[in-house]
């Protein structure tokens, strides 16, 4: 006999297909109707929600292959709730354009229905009346004794509820590749000192230690694993939280930056701009062994066939063991022309229900938002991610990189500070270290 959950996915599948089609449908107007026909007698149900969904415009940056597929989840899963999500995807790792894209939309004075705004800009937009309150849903779905704590302090403001959680992403994650690791009878580093011994076995057998790229919202994410490693949770909070300008002078900032320009060395040769997908694709194709990436690399190596218990491995980045520098998506509900509050409303309910939570999560890479998600169900990089972000006794810290901790313009000065110390080898990191402290000013 076939399960709720069995149903659910099989459902949730057929959904998915049936939306796909009907934007094939576009194209091919004909046999796309007689498949839709034939599709609806064997899924009645499926396809009556999928007829009387109501669509709402869904602008965010979900565009590589593990992006899209965890998006496909929630497509499926609202679909079932009368809800047809209308992707307005803009590339772009990090979200640079995507943001950019929203503020010239609403400029316009045509905002989309749903934004993935995350993290503190969330309160920005929020302030300047675009962002409907979502108490309603919250308390209906019991989202403040269910949620993380911290999740709901992310997405609470001023005591209003701003937007719908979908998933915690670890950004100081190293992953490995595990055929070339054994290989060469190495073992994932747990420090720095093992990481440089590593290294130096990886480069003698011609392998890139460390994928790559040169963005600089790339290298404040590695940038920010290697701080949080140096100066530990209490001083990163000082120094990204409370942005104590001063803090960005002392002896430790100039350690982790002399290790991030190490490391952007390490591979030898000249590094070079490039999307994160394709640092991801040097460690899937062995040409590289390690990246240092936040999570969603997993659900990109998973896209592409990879396995985390065979192919790949996750530990934290050395020195942030029992730490958890975390990223939340979410998704902010939009005052916009089309005035469906209501549907707004149901998609902040499905998008946090335990099964989208679960089907959305081990897609993206990241984990649920759940404190009662049943943890034996997520493979090994996830259970590990999960666990310390639950564990009242670990550092859970946020990650300034990806809006988690200021607004849009000091991560960007900061990002920039940092590639231009990084492409300028002649400049002394006592120099980098004057630009960020002059970038980084208390809130
Ligand atoms: C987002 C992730 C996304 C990543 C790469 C991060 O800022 O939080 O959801 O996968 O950027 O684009």
């Amino acid at each position: 006999m076939q399960s709720a959950t069995d149903s659910f996915l099989e459902c949730n599948a057929q959904g998915l297909r049936q939306a796909k089609e009907l934007e094939m449908n576009r194209r091919n107007a004909h046999r796309q109707v007689m498949k839709l026909v034939l599709s609806v007698s064997l899924w009645v149900p499926c396809w009556t929600a999928l007829a009387q969904a109501m669509p709402l415009d869904v602008l965010h940056w979900w565009t590589s292959a593990g992006e899209q597929l965890a998006v496909e989840q929630l497509h499926a899963s609202l679909l079932l709730s009368g809800v047809r999500w209308t992707d307005v995807a803009v590339p772009g790792g990090g979200g640079m354009a995507a943001v950019k894209v929203l503020k010239s939309r609403v400029l316009m004075g045509d905002p989309p229905d749903v934004a993935q705004l995350i993290g503190t800009t969330l309160t920005d937009w929020n302030d300047m009346g675009l962002v409907m309150p979502l108490n309603a849903v919250a308390n209906r779905q019991r989202w403040a004794p269910t949620l993380f704590p911290t999740v709901m302090k992310l997405v609470t403001y001023k005591g209003v509820v701003i937007a719908a959680p979908l998933g915690i992403h670890r950004i100081n994650t190293l992953f490995y590749n595990r055929h070339v690791f054994t290989r060469l009878g190495l073992l994932p580093p747990a420090n720095w000192e093992e990481f440089e011994g590593v290294a130096h076995k990886l480069s003698a057998q011609g392998i890139k230690p460390l994928a790559w790229s040169d963005e600089a919202w790339q290298i404040a994410t590695v940038f920010e694993s290697i701080l949080l490693g140096e100066v530990g949770p209490e001083r990163y909070r000082e120094l990204i939280v409370n942005r104590k300008s001063s803090a960005w002078l002392e002896p430790g900032i100039e350690k982790a930056l002399t290790r991030l320009r190490w490391l952007r060395n390490i591979n030898g040769g000249s590094p070079k701009e490039r999307a994160w997908t394709d640092a991801t694709r040097d460690l899937a194709s062995e040409s590289a062994a390690m990246q240092i990436m936040g999570d969603w690399a997993k659900g990109e190596l998973m896209a592409w066939g990879a396995n985390p218990e065979k192919d790949f491995g996750c530990v934290a980045v050395p020195g942030t063991q029992q730490m958890h520098l975390y990223s939340v998506d979410t998704l902010a509900m939009l005052w916009s022309k089309s005035k469906r509050t209501a549907t707004q409303e149901k998609l902040a309910e499905v998008v946090t229900s335990s099964p989208t939570q679960l089907a959305y999560n081990r897609a993206k890479g990241s984990v649920p938002v759940r404190a009662d998600t049943d943890v034996a169900s997520l493979d090994s990089c996830a259970r590990d991610s999960w666990s310390v972000f639950a564990a009242p006794g670990s550092a859970r810290v946020p990650s300034l990189a990806h809006r988690m901790a200021a607004d849009e313009a000091t991560k960007d000065a900061v990002a920039q500070a940092l590639w231009r110390f990084l492409i300028t080898p002649q400049m002394p990191a006592k120099a980098a270290q004057r630009r960020l402290a002059s970038a980084v000013r208390a809130p």
